[in-house]
């Protein structure tokens, strides 16, 4: 059977950078991030006899052999549960460059479990296709339920789903997404985080996020900006720490980055409420309401060598289509 569904990317608002459990994904911390409307993932999965293979295919982009292993075990996982020794052929388009602190993994890996499950005759409820995704890549259980959503840390695999705190009409939040750097990364969220234990930060940085989190639940339940926005700095500012003071240390940020982050504190001042977020690469998300967006949208452009906007609004979760990609 061909199934496609599209999963969009998500912005963690508090972060997961860390694991208790590597084989089975179990995060150090629960984690709270909102779905992207602009960056996503469309993928298309067919189980059938005529393929002697597992294939894999991005449209316009290469796969390495790493994300091929990666994809044929996120397969091999549904396989077992459907009970089918079939081969597939899988076949993914970004709206948006891969590896680059984008959270191309969240949207792939959520687009995949929904499509190749369905494909495979499987009908997981949500929680249940949380946990499958989650086993792909930890930020992709967030990619499955609608709008703002929270991954449960758990201790056991199936304690650490994800679920919606809020339907996407919630809280009209904007994240300008400003793209310094469309490259891929030389060292992805995995080989990070393994890098993050050496940290001499790993530990508090974990603890003082346990704090954050009921902080920033309660900023949303009141839709405070500035208390939240704060809670979304002070969150990202705690991860690049440990990032920075890993072994061999972890540098994210390029000078733009930097500017970025300067030219927000400066906004602040001059009476722009909008605050930054940065996941595992260069580019900023600038968290605004919508209301502020032509504001903020105002300063951004008048920035130079930036490589592209990408104004999101909160998105609905993984969901299939029936226009397939082949
Ligand atoms: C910085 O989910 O990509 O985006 O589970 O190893 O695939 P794996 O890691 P991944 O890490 C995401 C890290 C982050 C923060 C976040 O999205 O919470």
């Amino acid at each position: 059977m061909k199934k496609t569904a599209v999963a969009p990317a998500n912005i963690a608002f508090i972060k997961y950078w860390g694991k208790k459990d590597e084989k089975l994904r179990l995060p150090e911390n629960s984690s709270i991030s909102m779905n992207l409307d602009r960056c996503f993932t469309t993928t298309t999965v067919e189980f059938d006899k005529k393929y002697s293979q597992d294939s894999f295919d991005i449209i316009g982009e290469k796969v390495t052999d790493q994300e091929l292993t990666r994809v044929k075990k996120h397969l091999n996982r549904i396989r077992k549960k459907a009970n089918i020794s079939l081969y597939t052929r899988v076949v993914s388009k970004n709206s948006f460059p891969k590896s680059s602190g984008m959270a191309a993994s969240a949207s792939g890996f959520a687009a995949l479990t929904l499509a190749a499950s369905k494909a495979a005759g499987l009908n997981f409820l949500e929680k249940e296709l949380t946990i499958l995704a989650r086993l792909g890549s930890g930020s992709a259980c967030r990619s499955i339920p609608d709008g703002f959503v929270e991954w449960k840390e758990g201790n056991t695999s199936t304690e650490s789903y994800a679920y919606s705190l809020y339907p996407r009409n919630y809280w009209n939040l904007q994240d300008i997404l400003v793209v310094v750097s469309g490259k891929a990364k030389s060292v992805g969220s995995t080989q990070g985080q393994k890098r993050a234990k050496q940290s001499i930060f790993y530990k508090e940085r974990v603890i003082e996020v346990q704090k954050l989190i009921p902080l920033i639940k309660q900023a949303l339940a009141a839709r405070n900006f500035p208390i939240f926005g704060e809670i979304v700095e002070k969150d990202c500012l705690y991860m690049h720490s440990v990032m920075m003071t890993s072994d061999p240390a972890l540098f994210y940020w390029l000078p733009k980055t930097i500017e970025i982050i300067r030219n927000v504190y400066r906004w602040r001042e001059e009476g722009i409420p909008v605050y930054f977020t940065i996941d595992a690469g260069p580019n900023v998300h600038l968290i605004c309401e919508s209301k502020d967006e032509g504001k903020v949208m105002k300063e951004v452009k008048k920035m130079t060598d930036l490589q592209d906007i990408i104004i999101n609004k909160p998105a609905k979760g993984a969901h299939l289509i029936s226009k397939h990609l082949f």
